[in-house]
């Protein structure tokens, strides 16, 4: 896809605070008080069934883009079948949907169905997948999503093995000319962010880290200045 990593424009990161770890009662006050720290709403979809958690509906997508007319509302599917959850979330809004390359039967199909419906396409790969499960589907995905802790739950202590996944889809989208942004997913706080943009991440995903926070707007932007402090090395 085009365009992708223009979207990061002349930034260490793009920072997405999982509303995973909001306050469910309040997710729409927990956002606000990044006070506009975070530049994405990342919101994490899981069923019960490829992870063991379970926590939000399309509502919720719907509800935050009638609230959030502007956002940029990035949502991770840890659903499966992915396909069968398509529609409903595509109705709802986001600008991303990214499914995991585990959880469908049809990766290819899912991706260009999401495209089909005007929205980014993103594709994840868990910590014990390989890289290559993805070269197929490579140039369907305006997003590439790594998860460094195993999907399902926030507050997991990052995992440093999955670095060399990173550095190698920076690799591959260079000599294939792609453009996709690579996101980081599970384990990222202020001192895992500069590593990961010095790996090639380009999006950064912190739940607890943000919003487990006293002062969320303080913590995001902690985030940021360490991702920029390694980045401009
Ligand atoms: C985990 C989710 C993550 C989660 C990250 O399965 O995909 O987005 O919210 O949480 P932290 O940042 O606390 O590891
Ligand atoms: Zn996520």
């Amino acid at each position: 896809m085009n365009g992708m990593l223009g979207l990061k424009g002349n930034k260490a990161c793009i920072l997405a605070p999982s509303i995973l770890s909001a306050d469910p009662l309040a997710v729409g006050d927990s956002i606000r008080s990044l006070g506009g720290e975070g530049d994405w709403i990342h919101v994490d979809v899981a069923d019960g069934h490829f992870v063991p958690n379970l926590t939000f509906g399309p509502m919720m997508v719907s509800t935050l883009r009638r609230a959030f007319p502007d956002a940029f509302i990035d949502v991770h599917l840890m659903v499966t079948p992915a396909e069968d959850f398509i529609g409903m979330f595509t109705n709802a809004g986001p600008n991303i949907i990214t499914v995991q390359v585990e959880a469908a039967r049809h990766i290819h199909r899912t991706l260009q169905a999401i495209r089909d419906a005007g929205i980014i396409p993103g594709v994840g790969i868990n910590p014990g997948t390989p890289v290559c499960m993805l070269e197929p589907v490579f140039h369907l995905a305006g997003l590439v999503l790594v998860m460094t802790v195993n999907p399902g739950f926030g507050g997991q202590k990052f995992l440093p093995e999955v670095l060399p996944k990173i550095k190698c889809l920076v690799r591959k989208r260079a000599v294939q000319s792609l453009d996709f942004l690579i996101e980081c997913d599970g384990g990222v706080n202020s001192g895992t962010a500069g590593v990961l943009v010095k790996a090639g991440c380009d999006v950064l995903v912190a739940g607890s880290a943000v919003y487990d926070s006293d002062d969320p707007a303080r913590a995001a932007r902690e985030i940021r200045q360490n991702a920029e402090l390694e980045w401009r090395v």
